[in-house]
């Protein structure tokens, strides 16, 4: 039965795997972590990129960057992966839920509201497909991008993942490309990329065991850099044969997620608007379901469009 999402490992990735044991590189402070750091900005086209343990803890650091805790709240789609809500929630906050567009599945601009507690924005490209970035700076508060499922997107020629202060990517075993466990943030700021390399080791400083301040243990381990940086070089290669599936997709009359002139998909996941189904021969999936519908976040809406997608939607093999 086809998979809906199969992690694609060459023997390249195997062997840089391999070499970096040999080598004895096993932590994230390793020479191998910072190659890929390198590597990922110089693809995003950032100054700054910062290897973490996972697309949460990326959130996670991203809202601790910026001060947010107890008493703020974050905007979020009510549409989305449940761990851009939890990422909030970790940080004391509260995640605000805003309904999406019908035919994007991204976070509808056009509802969200601002009040003295508002904090920040996540903005998610959902599926792969750029949410309108321009449209939530315009608030003046923050934007975090979340690009976990879209690296490689396309928002008005520029990719996805430097369009804002911050941009956080996931490269879980399901992602576009995958170092098992893993997430990176992004960031042209020097003082934000400064502070998140802090918090992500225990605010280590020059001195040895002395700390300014409190940080966690959240970086990528050596193993999983190696192979991100491996994987990162068939990136292109990847993003081809998603794209072809996708057009395979439509040709055969699926409904895809609106596209339009600024926003490209990186097709990470094709979710099909073609209705609610199942196959014998490959591996369908529902969409997301709501945040507002969560027994953990549980609240009335209104989220039409959140709700319509979950009743309609099928993703199909990607
Ligand atoms: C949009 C989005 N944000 C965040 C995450 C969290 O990433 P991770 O699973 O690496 O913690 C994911 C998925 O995994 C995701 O799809």
């Amino acid at each position: 039965m086809k998979k809906i999402l199969e992690p694609i490992i060459t023997e390249s990735d195997i062997k840089a795997v391999i070499k970096c044991l040999k080598e004895t590189q096993l932590s994230g402070r390793s020479p191998i972590c910072g190659e890929f750091e390198k590597a990922f900005a110089e693809r995003v086209n950032v100054k700054h990129a910062i290897a973490v343990n996972s697309g949460t803890s990326a959130l996670f650091l991203s809202l601790k960057v910026l001060g947010i805790g107890q008493d703020d709240e974050v905007i979020v789609p009510d549409f989305a992966y449940i761990a851009v809500a939890n990422a909030v929630s970790h940080t004391g906050a509260t995640p605000i839920f805003v309904d999406v567009e019908e035919n994007t599945f991204n976070i509808d601009p056009t509802l969200i509201k601002i009040t003295p507690k508002t904090k920040a924005i996540i903005a998610v490209h959902t599926y792969g497909l750029p949410c309108k970035i321009d449209e939530l700076k315009k608030f003046g508060i923050p934007v975090i991008e979340d690009f976990a499922e879209a690296l490689g997107a396309i928002y008005k020629k520029q990719p996805v993942g430097g369009l804002t202060e911050i941009g956080c990517c996931s490269f879980f075993a399901n992602k576009i490309i995958t170092t098992g466990e893993g997430g990176m943030i992004t960031t042209n700021y020097d003082g934000i990329a400064d502070k998140i390399r802090k918090l992500k080791d225990q605010w280590r400083g020059d001195v040895p065991y002395y700390h300014e301040g409190i940080g966690y243990g959240l970086s990528l381990n050596a193993m999983s850099c190696a192979l991100g940086l491996s994987q990162l070089k068939n990136l292109d290669e990847v993003l081809k044969r998603k794209k072809k599936i996708a057009e395979e997709y439509i040709k055969s009359d699926f409904v895809p997620q609106e596209e339009s002139k600024d926003c490209k998909s990186s097709w990470w996941l094709f979710a099909s608007r073609s209705g609610k189904f199942k196959s014998e021969v490959f591996e369908t999936r529902p969409a997301f379901m709501p945040f507002h519908l969560q027994p953990c976040y549980k609240q009335t809406g209104p989220f039409s469009n959140s709700e319509k997608i979950y009743n309609n939607v099928t993703c199909l093999p990607s």
